[in-house]
């Protein structure tokens, strides 16, 4: 007999996502949480500028949703930016309930909130409350002690969802989810995972990118298992680049937070030159995509690596009072941010595309949720506007976990599902493939499908993806799988939709820029990048 879970609810991922939900559906369901590597790790865990929620009386409900639907440029669902903001107090009310300690606001002058909140671009108010700027790191502990002492929560650390089990895979009519396939790294083994309703709450997809603020754990598995099994993927052009990721040969991933320039950073050349205002009327504070994309210009004209973020009219005390984690990096680094300007680069930060979903979460596929960054709302549109993705975590968490509540009562549990078949793979001998396509994808990714784009440049990425696509699914089909090879062939998957959406939307808008196309009004009329197996 192989080895077989049972749970009502079946949750792949333990970040701000899967582990809000956990704990809304445990005190009436039996709840798995599967976590790829330690149930701490993923990008929640090094968010650092905050979330965002209308918290200052001089702040409005009107105004947050003005500037998603504007940063968002032309492409946020309305209905749904409304929903998200409206549900933005309560969410931070949960947490706070749950035990975050976010930054109160004893010294800050100027505003009348309780909790001190930063301002980062795209915002016309200070609305991100936050924890100095570690806020990920708060929110993700005190989740994760929440869901530790939970009777009814289930947590399987080290453990990678291969594939989602779907009854189209056994020719029965109608696609419902019935579980997945799960390996566990530590043992080494496969097992089937079967659940009344499975949620991707997987995250993003940044390593796709060879220079990215994201963690190991950002490889998109969610949006490829969803695709493989049906799903509609929508907006995969729009990989955001934050602007300011620390630019040093020691420093891996680490991002610069958006809420120095909202204290005041300027962004500078190597000669001490400003140039955002060539570019912006909101200079330093203009969204991302603008930011970025400045940055990357400057770069590319004068054959400079990086260009510089000053906080240096800032005092030692005020930079170690607020941006803490920043500071013991930079300092660790030699660089004394109080009065050296920091070294910054743009890097690939965050998936606005990804699964499609309603209101409550739901995706194509009956039994199939979808909650995170893993998936596409409607909230971010062309380019999220910065700290509005955690909380679109918790808002969608409570949305889903509602939906699920009242369909778990009448949904049979699936009866054994057929156990997963090595019986035609065998150990591999090339181990060098998967790490060579893993770096190949990521480098041309990287130079052909970036910040700035254009079509010849993206057909080339094309038939490079085409390529190893055949090449690695020829390798899965003979070898034995290990986690690099799941997340390699997860990471193919990811950037064929990434460039084939890039080709399909003939304008530049938000995110997606390319020099063969002028910038879009964003008031004009166009259509999400809707990609199906199914058409
Ligand atoms: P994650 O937190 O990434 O969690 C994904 C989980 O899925 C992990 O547990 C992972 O192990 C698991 N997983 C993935 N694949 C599998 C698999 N195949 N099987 C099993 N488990 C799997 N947003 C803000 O709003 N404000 C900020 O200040 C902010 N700062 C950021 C700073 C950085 C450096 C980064 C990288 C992002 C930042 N973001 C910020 C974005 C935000 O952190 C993320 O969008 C958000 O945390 C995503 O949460 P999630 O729960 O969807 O995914
Ligand atoms: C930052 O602190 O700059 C990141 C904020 C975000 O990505 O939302």
């Amino acid at each position: 007999m192989y080895d077989q879970q049972q749970h009502d609810v079946l949750i792949i991922g333990s970040g701000a996502a899967g582990l809000s939900l956990a704990l809304k559906l445990a005190d009436e369901a039996d709840v798995a949480v599967l976590s790829k590597e330690a149930l701490i790790e993923g990008a929640t865990l090094y968010a650092q500028g905050g979330v965002s929620a209308v918290l200052d009386k001089h702040d409005s409900i009107a105004s947050h949703i003005e500037d998603t639907l504007s940063a968002g440029a032309g492409l946020c669902d309305p209905e749904i930016v409304r929903f998200v903001v409206e549900q933005a107090h309560k969410s931070i009310d949960w947490l706070i309930g749950l035990g975050v300690d976010f930054t109160r606001a004893s010294k800050q002058a100027g505003t009348h909130a309780p909790f001190h909140l930063h301002k980062e671009g795209g915002h016309s108010h200070r609305r991100i409350i936050h924890a100095a700027d570690a806020t990920g790191k708060a929110i993700q502990t005190t989740l994760e002690a929440c869901v530790r002492q939970h009777p009814n929560i289930c947590l399987y650390e080290h453990h990678i969802a291969v594939d989602l089990i779907t009854t189209e895979k056994f020719s029965i009519s109608g696609n419902r989810c019935l579980g997945a396939y799960v390996i566990d790294i530590e043992k080494n083994n496969v097992s089937v995972f079967s659940a009344k309703t499975v949620v991707l709450a997987s995250g993003g997809a940044g390593k796709t990118y060879l220079y990215t603020s994201n963690p190991d754990s950002c490889t998109g598995d969610g949006i490829a298992m969803a695709w493989r099994a049906g799903c509609r993927i929508a907006n995969m052009e729009f990989i955001q680049f934050h602007p300011t990721c620390l630019y040093h040969p020691m420093a891996k991933s680490f991002l610069v937070s958006e809420a120095l320039r909202g204290e005041g950073a300027k962004l500078i050349l190597k000669d001490g030159a400003r140039f955002m205002s060539r570019y912006d009327k909101r200079e330093e504070l203009a969204p991302r995509d603008i930011v970025a994309r400045a940055i990357d210009s400057e770069m590319k004209c004068l054959g400079h690596d990086c260009v510089y973020l000053d906080i240096s009219h800032k005092s030692q005390a005020f930079i170690e009072a607020h941006f803490p984690t920043i500071n013991r990096r930079c300092l660790d680094l030699g660089i004394d941010m109080s009065r050296t300007p920091i070294p910054v680069v743009p890097a690939a930060h965050y998936t606005c595309g990804g699964v499609m979903i309603d209101k409550e979460g739901q995706t194509d596929i009956a039994g199939l949720y979808a909650i995170g960054e893993v998936s596409c709302s409607g909230l971010h549109g062309a380019n999220r506007m910065a700290s509005n993705s955690l909380l679109e975590c918790v808002v969608f968490a409570h949305t889903a976990a509602n939906a699920i509540h009242q369909s778990l009562a009448a949904t049979k549990m699936p009866g054994p599902l057929p156990e997963w078949d090595e019986s035609r793979v065998t150990d591999s001998d090339e181990e060098v493939v998967v790490s060579h396509n893993w770096d190949e994808i990521r480098r041309f990714m990287w130079d052909y499908v970036g910040i700035v784009r254009t079509t010849k440049r993206l057909q080339r990425a094309q038939r490079r993806i085409s390529l190893l696509q055949s090449e690695i699914t020829n390798y899965y089909g003979h070898f034995k799988i290990s986690k690099d090879l799941i997340e390699l062939r997860n990471l193919a998957v990811v950037a064929e939709l990434i460039i084939n959406s890039a080709l399909q939307r003939k304008e530049s808008r938000g995110l997606h820029y390319s020099t063969d196309y002028s910038v879009a009004n964003i008031d004009s009329q166009t259509q999400d990048t809707i990609l199906s197996r199914n058409p």
